[in-house]
C-alpha cells in the first residue's frame, strides 16, 4: 500500500525521492507527490497516475532542494487524484506531510477544525491531520516535535508519518503507530522509508521506529523519543541486503524473476536449519519457546490472502505428521470473532510482508490472551515479525510482485520443516519416516528446477486459453488449498475471474458453470486422491469443459484424458504442493502478459495491506 521517502542531507532532494518512489511502486498505489524545500518555501508536486507521470511535471527542475518527502498512495479516503494524493500542506503553506494508515476520528477533527475556519482542499483523513497538527503548533509555545506529540494524542487511528516544517528547516519529524517506518543513516545524510527499499542503495544501516516513538532527523544526527520513556538511543543495524534482490535484473518481470528464483530461495531457506551430518531440523528462530510450540494443545494458523493458502496446505500436513488439531483463519474474521484462546495453544501468523493490519492485530489479541504467538515472515524486522513472540523467517528475499510467489512456497519450505521437527519431538512418526521426509524435503528445489524448464509449454497453453472469461481450479486434500492459490494467482495477475475449489464439491454448484468454453485447471497427481479425481475429470469431460490438468511426470492414461497437460516430477504428498504450484504461477503470469496485463502492479492489489 502506500509507500514512504523522505531525505534530508546535501544532494538534490528530487532526484532521490523519484528514485525512491520508484523504488516503491511495488507496494501499490494510485498516486504520488513530493515536497521539497526551497528558498524558505514548500515547493510540491502532485500526480494520479505513475510516479513517471510526477517526473514529468518536474521535469528535472528544483535541484537546489536538498531535503524533503515522497509518497505513493493507494486511495482511501477520497478518490484517487491530484488533490487527494500526499503530501498535505497546512494551510499556511509552511508544514507539508505524508502518511501511512487511517486517522479513524478525522471526522470529529475536521469539523472542530471547520469550526475554527479552516478549509480542506481535499477528501483525505491526512490532510485534516496536517492542519490539526499545525493548529496545535500555533497554540503551543513548544518546539514543532512537540507539537506534533501532542496532537497525536487527540489522534485515534494507524499512522506512519512524516513531517517538513519550513519554520524548522533542518529537520524531517517522523513518527509511528502501527505502520512501519525505517530510518536510514548515511553520510553527511538520512533517509526516511516505509521500508528500506527507496534508500538502499545509499545505506543498510537502519533502525526501525517503533509504536509512539518519534524521531527527529537531521543531516548529522537522528534523535529519538517516546512521550513515556524519554529519549532513547537509537539501535541500528545492519540490513543484510543487496540493490539486485531489488533490481529485475534481466527478467521481463518482478513477478517472472521471482518464480524463477524460488530454487535457490527455498535452499536459502533450508540452509542452516536442516543440518547435513544429524540430518537433524534446527529452528533457532523458535528455541525460548520451542517447549511450548511442541506440545501445544492445537495450533491455530492466521493469514490473509496467498499467506492464508499456505496455512491451509500446512493443515494437512500438521494434522497428518504432528496429530494435532489445526484451526486456519483469515485474520480478518479471527479478529473480530471473540474467538476461544487458551494459554496451551499456539499461534502461527503467516505473512510475507509482516505488516498486514488484521494479521498483527489477530497477533496481539492472540498474545493478551495467553498464547504463544510465532511469526512466520519474509520481511525482517517488520512489524508481525517484532509483535510475536518469537519466530521463523523465510529468507526469500525482497518480493516486489505484488502477487506473492517465491514466499508462497518459501512460507510451505518453513511450515514443512516446522510440522516435521514438532512431529518428531511429539513422536508421532517413526525416526526412519523422518529421516525420509527431510531427505525428500531437500529435493524439492530440484524438482520445483524441473517444472520451471516447461515454461515454454506452460506460455503455449496460456495462449490458448487466454481469451475464457471463467476459470475453475479443482483438487483434492494437499492440492485443495493449492487449487485455490492458483485461481487467486489468476484473478490477481489477469483480472479473469477464477475460483478454486475442492474437486469433490464441484457437483454441489460449480458444475452447474461448465461449458465448451470453461477451462477447468485440475490438479490430478498420482495421490491418494487419484482416482476420485479421475471420476471428476470424466464428469467435466462430458459436459464438454476444457481440462488443463496438471499430472505426475509419465501419467500417460491421464495424459489421454485430458485437453492439455503439465508434468510435474514424482514427490512425496506432504511436499507436493510446493512443486504443482509452480506451474499455476507460470500459467497465470504468460495469461497476464498475453492479455496486457500490468503483471507486477495489479490494478487495485497492494503488496502490503495495511490497513484493516
Ligand atoms: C496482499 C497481497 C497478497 C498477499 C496478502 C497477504 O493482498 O497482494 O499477495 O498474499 O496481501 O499479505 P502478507 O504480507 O500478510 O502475506
Amino acid at each position: 500500500m502506500c509507500g514512504i521517502v523522505g531525505y534530508i542531507g546535501d544532494q538534490a532532494a528530487v532526484n532521490i525521492l523519484i528514485k525512491g518512489l520508484q523504488r516503491l511502486e511495488y507496494r501499490g498505489y494510485d498516486s504520488a507527490g513530493i515536497a521539497v524545500m526551497e528558498n524558505e518555501k514548500l515547493a510540491v508536486f502532485k500526480k494520479e497516475g505513475k510516479v513517471a507521470n510526477l517526473a514529468s511535471q518536474l521535469n528535472g527542475n528544483h535541484l537546489d532542494a536538498t531535503i524533503g518527502i515522497g509518497h505513493t498512495r493507494w486511495a482511501t479516503h477520497g478518490a484517487p487524484s491530484d488533490k487527494n494524493a500526499h503530501p498535505h500542506i497546512s494551510e499556511d503553506g509552511k508544514i507539508a506531510l505524508i502518511h501511512n494508515g487511517i486517522i479513524e476520528n478525522y471526522l470529529t477533527l475536521k469539523s472542530e477544525l471547520t469550526a475554527k475556519g479552516y478549509h480542506f482542499r481535499s477528501e483525505t483523513d491526512t490532510e485534516v491531520l496536517v492542519q490539526f497538527i499545525a493548529d496545535v503548533h500555533k497554540n503551543s509555545s513548544t518546539s514543532f516535535a512537540k507539537s506534533v506529540q501532542l496532537a497525536l494524542q487527540r489522534v485515534v487511528g494507524a499512522y506512519g508519518l512524516v513531517i517538513l516544517n519550513v519554520d524548522e528547516p533542518d529537520q524531517l519529524i517522523a513518527v509511528r503507530k502501527g505502520s512501519p517506518l525505517v530510518i536510514g543513516r548515511g553520510s553527511s545524510a538520512n533517509y526516511i522509508g516505509s521500508d528500506a527499499s527507496p534508500f538502499l542503495e545509499y545505506t543498510n544501516e537502519v533502525t526501525y521506529l517503533n509504536d509512539d516513538e518519534i524521531a527527529v532527523v537531521k543531516r548529522d544526527t537522528i534523535t529519538l523519543t517516546n512521550g513515556k520513556r524519554g529519549t532513547l538511543t537509537p539501535y541500528f543495524e545492519h540490513l543484510d541486503l543487496e540493490l539486485d534482490a531489488i533490481e529485475k535484473g534481466a527478467f521481463d518481470h518482478f513477478m517472472l524473476k521471482e518464480i524463477f528464483e524460488q530454487p535457490d530461495r527455498l535452499l536459502d531457506c533450508m540452509r542452516g536449519r536442516i543440518l547435513a551430518q544429524s540430518g537433524n531440523i534446527k529452528l533457532g528462530g523458535i528455541s525460548a519457546y520451542a517447549d511450548k510450540v511442541y506440545n501445544a494443545k492445537r495450533l491455530i494458523i492466521t493469514a490473509c490472502g496467498t499467506s492464508y493458502y499456505a496455512g491451509l496446505t500446512a493443515e494437512y500436513l500438521f494434522e497428518d505428521l504432528c496429530r494435532i488439531p489445526v484451526e486456519v483463519e483469515y485474520a480478518s474474521e479471527f479478529r473480530y470473532r471473540n474467538p476461544v484462546l487458551y494459554p496451551d495453544d499456539v499461534l502461527l501468523a503467516i505473512s510475507q510482508s509482516g505488516e498486514t493490519a488484521d494479521t498483527l492485530v489477530a497477533v496481539d489479541q492472540a498474545k493478551a490472551s495467553g498464547s504463544t504467538v510465532i511469526g512466520i515472515c519474509n520481511v525482517v524486522g517488520s512489524s508481525i515479525a517484532r509483535a510475536t513472540h518469537e519466530g521463523i523467517y523465510t529468507h526469500a528475499g525482497p518480493e516486489i510482485g505484488v502477487a506473492s510467489t517465491k514466499a508462497f512456497t518459501a512460507q510451505l519450505i518453513v511450515l514443512s520443516m516446522l510440522a516435521i521437527k514438532m512431529a518428531s519431538e511429539r513422536h508421532t512418526i517413526q525416526e526412519s519416516f523422518r529421516h525420509q521426509l527431510i531427505l525428500e524435503l531437500q529435493r524439492v528445489p530440484a524438482l520445483v528446477e524441473e517444472v520451471l524448464a516447461h515454461a515454454d509449454h506452460i506460455r503455449s497453453i496460456a495462449q490458448k486459453y487466454w481469451l475464457a472469461s471463467n476459470f475453475l481450479y479443482l483438487g483434492r486434500g494437499f492440492q485443495y488449498p493449492i487449487a485455490m492459490e492458483g485461481a487467486l494467482k489468476l484473478k490477481e495477475i489477469s483480472y479473469i475471474h477464477a475460483e478454486g475449489y475442492p474437486a469433490a464439491e464441484m457437483k454441489h454448484g460449480p458444475i452447474a458453470l461448465i461449458d465448451a468454453e470453461m477451462p477447468i485447471v485440475v490438479l490430478a497427481l498420482k495421490d491418494k486422491a487419484y482416482d476420485k479425481v479421475i471420476s471428476n475429470i470424466e464428469e467435466i469431460k462430458s459436459r464438454h469443459g476444457k481440462v488443463i490438468a496438471i499430472i505426475s511426470e509419465g501419467d500417460d492414461a491421464m495424459k489421454r484424458q485430458v485437453d492439455d497437460y503439465i508434468e510435474i516430477p514424482a514427490v512425496m504428498e506432504y511436499f507436493a504442493p510446493l512443486v504443482s504450484v509452480v506451474p499455476l504461477q507460470l500459467l497465470a503470469y504468460y495469461i497476464g502478459v498475453i492479455k496486457g496485463c500490468n503483471v507486477d502492479q495489479p490494478r487495485n492489489l497492494a503488496k502490503s495491506v495495511t490497513v484493516e
